[in-house]
């Protein structure tokens, strides 16, 4: 029997914050509601941050509120703090995401204040929350203001996030220059913070090693993987950074690895044709 890999699909948050253009908001209740008719049954929809700092995101409220829900289908949604919390419960999130940073330059770039302060942020989000909170770092092997990141700077956020009561940690390699060693020599470092079941890889694939650096965590015991349909994405505050793994590779080398995905082919290829058809005239995953 194969064994099972939860997938994440991040392609309507990640995939869609980085588009130059505003997507309209029917477009992305279309395209979610494609992502779970092809079986994905972790969306994450939508996220609840300034529309000053992410524009393409302030239709998050009525994203959820227009999407079909299916049954079986967690959606979940990125908040920056207790305001985005108050929002997401609003909205009926299922799920929210709190997103720290390995690295000071991008915590800075990202969420205006150091590692430490978004810590602080986060732990009265993680009191309050009256629903699963899962926690991100960003840069666990590069940052496009401070350069490589030590492995040890990763391990001590991810633990911070675990220690505060997120049930998983997503690692993202947000500028997707990742090399397979690099990402296994910081996996080998959170490993020793927080176990593998509470971990998630997050691989843009900038470099086109995201497939790799996913082995190098299969390896290693890790079977959450987030990934956006098209591979779509980017962080408008990641100068550099291309998208996200793409949802249907991700599935195609699982499934050749004899590990269960859950997910139609057919149908998430047609969902990935919508994706690819919202990216702008203009392409939005370098906006260095
Ligand atoms: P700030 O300017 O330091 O804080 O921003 P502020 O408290 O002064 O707030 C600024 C404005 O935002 C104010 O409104 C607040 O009311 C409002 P204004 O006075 O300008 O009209 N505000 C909010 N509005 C809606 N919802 C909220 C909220 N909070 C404040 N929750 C802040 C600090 C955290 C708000 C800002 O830095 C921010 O929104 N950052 C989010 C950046 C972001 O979304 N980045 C992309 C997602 S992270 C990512 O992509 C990486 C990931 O994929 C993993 C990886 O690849 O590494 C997850
Ligand atoms: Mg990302």
């Amino acid at each position: 029997m194969s064994r099972p890999v939860q997938i994440v699909e991040v392609g309507p948050r990640d995939g869609l914050q980085n588009e130059p253009g505003i997507i309209p908001t029917a477009a992305k209740i279309a395209l979610i509601d494609a992502l779970a008719d092809a079986g994905l049954r972790r969306i994450e929809a939508a996220s609840f941050v300034s529309p000053r700092w992410v524009p393409q995101m302030a239709d998050g409220a009525d994203v959820l509120a227009g999407i079909a829900r299916r049954p079986g289908v967690v959606y979940s949604a990125l908040v920056p703090n207790l305001r985005g919390l108050e929002a997401a419960r609003a909205a009926g999130a299922d799920e929210v995401a709190v997103f720290a940073s390995a690295s000071e330059g991008f915590s800075r770039a990202n969420l205006n204040c150091t590692i430490a302060e978004s810590l602080d942020r986060f732990a009265p989000v993680l009191d309050a929350a009256d629903r699963p909170v899962r926690g991100y770092v960003s840069c666990v092997t590069d940052c496009p203001f401070d350069g490589p990141v030590a492995p040890e700077a990763v391990a001590k956020v991810a633990r911070a996030l675990f220690d505060m009561g997120c049930f998983e940690v997503s690692l993202g390699d947000t500028l997707g220059r990742g090399t397979p060693d690099r990402v296994g020599a910081m996996l080998d470092a959170v490993l020793d913070a927080v176990p593998a079941e509470a971990l998630a890889g997050h691989f843009h694939d900038t470099g086109g090693l995201a497939l790799r650096n996913v082995e190098e965590a299969l390896e290693r015991g890790v079977r959450v993987f987030d990934a956006s349909a098209g591979g779509l994405g980017g962080c408008p505050y990641a100068p550099g950074a291309a998208g996200n793994l793409a949802t249907e590779a991700l599935v195609a080398r699982l499934e050749a690895l004899g590990f269960a995905t859950g997910v139609d082919a057919a149908l998430l290829d047609r969902a990935a044709g919508m994706a690819r058809g919202m990216k702008g005239a203009k392409d939005g995953h370098d906006r260095g």
